[in-house]
């Protein structure tokens, strides 16, 4: 077909690519850092907190001047952020106001398989279907993409249900709509959801107005301020048609904190807890801080994907691919009243090289040195002898005559088991890839045992659920799926490979 042949001429290989924005790019440091709302319960019982979250348009200043559609929960991008107790059940209604299907992932979290956010679990729009003339079918659209006989598809609403039986971590919820995930999410699709727990609350770590939620991704604009996106489907954005040339993962041209553009934030000479998360689509980032700060290095990590280290990693430098959290302490006492710091993105993909501005405003508390200790019960998990491996490669290849990427060698079938790994027991997998691909697992988290022939690398600490594997590396891990039974799964984190075929099922037995 003509499209496989765009596709295949813009070669098997090829990271992402940049896609410039037609608008003048803002000045950097210039909007204030917003913060995204906590949402708010609107009712509680025993041991439930129950959410009310329409999914909805809505027209904001993104670039200052020009006025942005998103798609947005709660009509905000990003999301409003959801705070939760662990062993304290939420249940979220969500609504859908958009003019497509809808399915959303909580990513990160310990849920059962029916509110686990499954590609083909689509929310129909509910509302008024006038001028939905030319919307995608809730079929798949990736050619030779089988149906799915067990997706439980809804029209208007759905009772998302989380347990949130899991330690304090660094969550966040976002689009999974099967084939439509990069452009949905690029519309804004996505939100921090922070889960506490005693053993946090009782490590003295900087929290109030001194803990930053910090929503990383990169987008690019049209000329008229709109989003600017490759779209395969017509009614999603602007730029029209497949593009082969962005099948490696599209980079935007400017990176946006909390939804606004090279943001700058007053901080005062005391420590702060950043919890940052990479939501692009597909750009990595090495963050630092320019300048360093005297007497030490720029990042203390306390926690990672799944919760809090053990004892805190020193980083002069962190590495953060697409879906991965770090929970970092930055001492900002080490830097003169007046200094202004930038975060700086030194990976080298094209684009910007920063990312936010802070400026030490004002004098503030003497911090308190971080505890040694951090998870005091953290658990090494330890693949036992004899026991299961299995392994996962993730390449190039054809899926229904069109070139998109596979896991061992076929594109994503919601009606194929790929692995039936057993409730509660550890399993060593290992992850190789072509090219770079972040790997993300639900429901399982993992350990990192081992890195091409070395250790862990120093991105790879404590409880994980999204994983870079490197150009031709194997990255081998200890996993264990837990609480739950039932159809959960495994793909790559970079959204385009992810909606051209890099996924594949996992049914916990
Ligand atoms: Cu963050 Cu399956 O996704
Ligand atoms: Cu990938």
């Amino acid at each position: 077909s003509p499209l496989a042949a765009a596709c295949s001429s813009s070669g098997a290989g090829g990271g992402p690519k940049l896609l410039k924005s037609a608008l003048p790019l803002p000045q950097p440091f210039q909007v204030p850092l917003p913060i995204p709302p906590v949402m708010k319960p609107t009712r509680t019982d025993g041991g439930t907190d129950y959410y009310d979250l329409t999914v909805r348009p809505a027209d904001v200043e993104i670039i200052p001047g020009h006025k942005t559609t998103i798609w947005g929960y709660d009509g905000r991008f990003p999301g409003p952020t959801f705070e939760a107790r662990s062993g304290r059940r939420a249940v979220v209604r969500q609504t859908n106001a958009l003019s497509v299907p809808i399915v959303t992932h909580l990513h990160g979290g310990r849920t059962a398989p029916e509110s686990d956010g499954y590609p083909t679990d689509l929310v129909l729009p509910g509302g008024d279907m006038a001028g939905m003339a030319g919307m995608s079918s809730a079929a798949p659209s990736m050619p030779g993409m089988p149906k799915d006989p067990r997706a439980s598809v809804v029209t208007g609403v759905r009772n998302y249900e989380y347990p949130h039986e899991q330690r304090a971590a660094t969550l966040w919820y976002h689009d999974h709509r099967m084939d439509f995930s990069a452009p949905q999410v690029w519309r804004g699709l996505a939100g921090m959801h922070l889960i506490r727990d005693d053993v946090e609350a009782g490590l003295g770590l900087p929290d109030g107005d001194r803990e930053l939620p910090l929503l990383i991704c990169d987008r690019s604009f049209e000329a008229d301020g709109s989003f600017r996106y490759p779209a395969k489907d017509p009614t999603l954005l602007k730029t029209p048609g497949v593009d082969g040339a962005y099948r490696g993962g599209v980079l935007g041209d400017v990176i946006l904190v909390n939804g606004a553009p090279w943001p700058v934030v007053d901080v005062s000479a005391t420590t702060y807890r950043l919890r940052l998360l990479n939501a692009s689509n597909a750009r990595e980032y090495t963050l630092a801080l320019d300048p360093p700060p005297s007497g030490g290095q720029a990042f203390q990590q306390i926690g990672g994907d799944g919760g809090l280290l053990p004892a805190p990693i020193a980083h002069d430098s962190i590495d953060i691919a697409p879906a991965e959290r770090f929970d970092v302490v930055v001492d900002f006492s080490r830097y003169r009243v007046g200094t202004l710091v930038t975060l700086v993105n030194r990976k080298d993909t094209g684009g910007p090289g920063s990312v936010m501005r802070f400026h030490v405003a004002k004098d503030g508390p003497t911090p308190a040195p971080l505890p040694a200790k951090l998870a005091g019960d953290f658990e090494r998990l330890a693949p036992p002898s004899g026991g299961v491996t299995r392994n996962f490669d993730f390449t190039s290849g054809l899926v229904g005559g069109v070139m998109g990427w596979v896991v061992n060698g076929k594109g994503f079938d919601p009606n194929r088991s790929d692995a039936d790994p057993t409730m509660g027991v550890v399993e060593t997998w290992k992850l190789k890839s072509d090219l770079r691909h972040p790997i993300h697992v639900h429901l399982g988290n993992f350990q990192v045992l081992s890195r091409g022939s070395g250790g862990p690398g120093a991105s790879d600490a404590g409880w994980k659920d999204t994983v870079l594997v490197r150009d031709g590396e194997t990255v081998t891990v200890a996993i264990r799926f837990d609480g739950y039974r039932g159809r959960y799964m495994l793909h790559c984190h970079n959204l385009e490979h992810e909606d051209m075929a890099m996924m594949a099922n996992i049914e916990v037995r």
